[in-house]
């Protein structure tokens, strides 16, 4: 059975879940791009959001060249678009009130301007922590450990997975 698999089997109401890569020092992104090229990594990243809810910043949203695998896609922008395959919502508690009329878990993918309006409100935080130290200029934001339990921890040969569960969700 896959990790997604046994992840799936083991919940069984929707969460609220950040996922995110980052380096050893919380680098996510270089300009408006990833700082590597690690596929399979981000074919991991497609496989959790299928068929899910999934909340996207619009810098984010628009470094897709097609519209992703996830169901139902809020794209937070404060201007008034239209991006096909995504609903346009013009703030974090509109989207959270879309996202929580579907059943699906709920993944907020970033970028940085996401991550740190949802930190406080996630119920766990999906990290590829991956191994070495790259160039860019957008980092996660800093999060206290103590705040969070170690879930599970898987190696891979070119980044760790780890799950964080909230202690304020316990
Ligand atoms: N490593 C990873 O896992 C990962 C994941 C995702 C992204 N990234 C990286 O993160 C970087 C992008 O992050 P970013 O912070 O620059 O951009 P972003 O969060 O993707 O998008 C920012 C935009 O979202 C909209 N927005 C944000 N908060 C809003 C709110 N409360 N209400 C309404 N609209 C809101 C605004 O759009 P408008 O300008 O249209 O108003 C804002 O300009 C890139 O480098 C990307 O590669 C990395």
């Amino acid at each position: 059975m896959s990790l997604i698999e046994k992840l799936a089997n083991g919940s069984s109401c929707r969460q609220k879940i950040i996922i995110a890569a980052i380096d050893k020092n919380n680098l996510i992104g270089a300009g408006d791009a990833l700082p590597w090229h690690i596929p399979e990594e981000y074919q991991q990243f497609l496989d959790f959001i299928a068929g899910n809810t999934v909340i996207w910043g619009r810098i984010t949203w628009t470094l897709f060249s097609k519209i992703p695998p996830s169901k139902n896609n809020l794209v937070l922008s404060y201007e008034q678009l239209y991006l096909p395959g995504a609903q346009v919502v013009t703030s974090i508690a509109e989207a959270f009130r879309i996202a929580e009329t579907f059943s699906q878990d709920i993944f907020i993918a970033g970028g940085a301007s996401v991550y740190r309006q949802t930190l406080h409100l996630v119920d766990k935080l999906y990290l590829s922590v991956i191994h070495g130290e790259y160039s860019g200029d957008v980092y996660f934001p800093v999060f206290d450990p103590a705040d969070w339990i170690v879930e599970t921890h898987t190696a891979f040969e070119r980044y760790d997975f780890l799950i964080y569960k909230a202690k304020s969700s316990v």
